[in-house]
């Protein structure tokens, strides 16, 4: 396929499918991130109202739907790490209505790819008739949840096709931690002066082009150890966690396999139970301080005769591990370890002959509540 990706060009082109198109031009939009949000010196280029106004609050609220909102589970601990405000996520659809006692100087932050989905524009009307400060992060400028929100970060991904959403995904991750390192240098903190996202970005394109040039490898596992069970479990830790979530929307939404991301602490508390010969069960291990535990939790499960696959980073890789990552900050390594975690969820659907991307009961952008 083309190496030079046009994330802009909107067929597919040689591609069998839109999806793995936009997973392959993954790092050509990291590389567009850059270009639009970092200037020669990397230093951020963000609008000062909105900084000043993210600066006024005591509590960050993101919320968003879907893979969105799983982006949001990865900016919170952005957010809290570089610029030290409290920052929680919400799903949309649960805000709407089960709204959460607010802090006295709320910042809203709303992720969506096509910044049209009603549950979080159900939310944004809300935001608004009380007069609380907005930001939207949307791959679609103009949308409605960025015209009636206060301020509007791009992603710059292209067209998104396929409805499981990839690089928008990562995009948004980007973003959250180009806005986090803004953030926390205009307050003066040094934890964000010391990140430098410019050459993080860097790596993670690189690293990402690695990844998706390695697809035969993650096609053989996706063949070998999710083709035939009905169930599969993505665990970890942290971040880990968090990706583990979006890893396992990836494989139920377009392969109709039964995937589940779970803490891994929290499985020998009931959902272990679960746990039968063959069960695949990918560890994903990318945060020092978690890998033993993690580590821990799958041999736990492989006792219990799963199939145990392992996402690792390099700097914590061992001799057997299915998938190493290339080494970025751990704080961003999201952007990586979600990538063979999009590529196994494609090659599985791809295996069962399904449409990879207009699976079953979905829809590109949910506009109903
Ligand atoms: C993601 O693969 C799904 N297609 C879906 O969960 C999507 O992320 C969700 O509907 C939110 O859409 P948005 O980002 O356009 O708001």
């Amino acid at each position: 396929f083309t190496v030079d990706m046009d994330p802009n060009a909107a067929d597919k082109g040689a591609y069998p499918f839109y999806m793995l198109k936009e997973i392959d031009e993954q790092p050509a939009v990291m590389r567009r991130l850059v270009q639009e949000y970092l200037g020669a010196n990397g230093k951020p280029q963000i609008d000062e109202k909105l900084l000043a106004q993210m600066q006024e609050a005591d509590h960050l609220y993101i919320v968003g739907a879907g893979t969105s909102y799983h982006a949001g589970l990865v900016g919170a601990r952005l957010f809290e790490r570089f610029a030290q405000i409290p920052t929680s996520v919400h799903i949309s659809s649960e805000f709407a209505y089960e709204q959460p006692l607010l802090s006295k100087k709320p910042f809203f932050i709303f992720l969506s790819q096509s910044g049209e989905t009603a549950d979080s524009r159900e939310v944004l009307v809300h935001v608004n008739e009380n007069k609380w400060p907005s930001l939207t992060i949307t791959n679609v400028d103009k949308s409605t949840l960025s015209r009636e929100a206060t301020h509007t970060l791009l992603l710059y991904a292209g067209p998104e096709i396929a409805v499981a959403s990839t690089k928008a995904y990562t995009a948004q991750v980007a973003v959250e931690a180009i806005l986090a390192k803004a953030l926390g240098e205009y307050l003066g903190l040094e934890a964000a002066q010391k990140f430098d996202v410019k050459d993080e970005l860097a790596k993670v394109a690189n690293g990402m082009q690695a990844l998706v040039d390695s697809k035969d490898e993650i096609e053989a596992i996706a063949s070998h150890a999710l083709s035939k069970p009905r169930n599969a479990f993505y665990i970890g830790r942290g971040l880990d966690w968090s990706v583990s979530l979006e890893a396992a929307l990836k494989l139920k939404e377009i392969s109709y396999v039964q995937a589940e991301g779970f803490a891994s602490g929290e499985l020998k508390h009931g959902t272990i139970a679960l746990i039968e010969k063959n069960t695949p069960v990918i560890g994903i291990i990318t945060q020092s301080r978690t890998a033993g535990l993690t580590r821990s939790n799958l041999e736990e499960t492989a006792a219990r005769g799963a199939n145990i696959l392992t996402i690792a980073s390099r700097h914590l890789a061992k001799e057997d591990d299915s998938i190493i990552l290339p080494d970025v900050d751990e704080m961003i390594s999201p952007l990586l370890s979600v990538v063979p975690a999009q590529l196994l969820a494609y090659y599985t659907s791809l295996g069962k002959g399904l449409d990879v991307d207009k699976p079953r009961n979905l829809a590109k952008s949910v506009t109903v509540q």
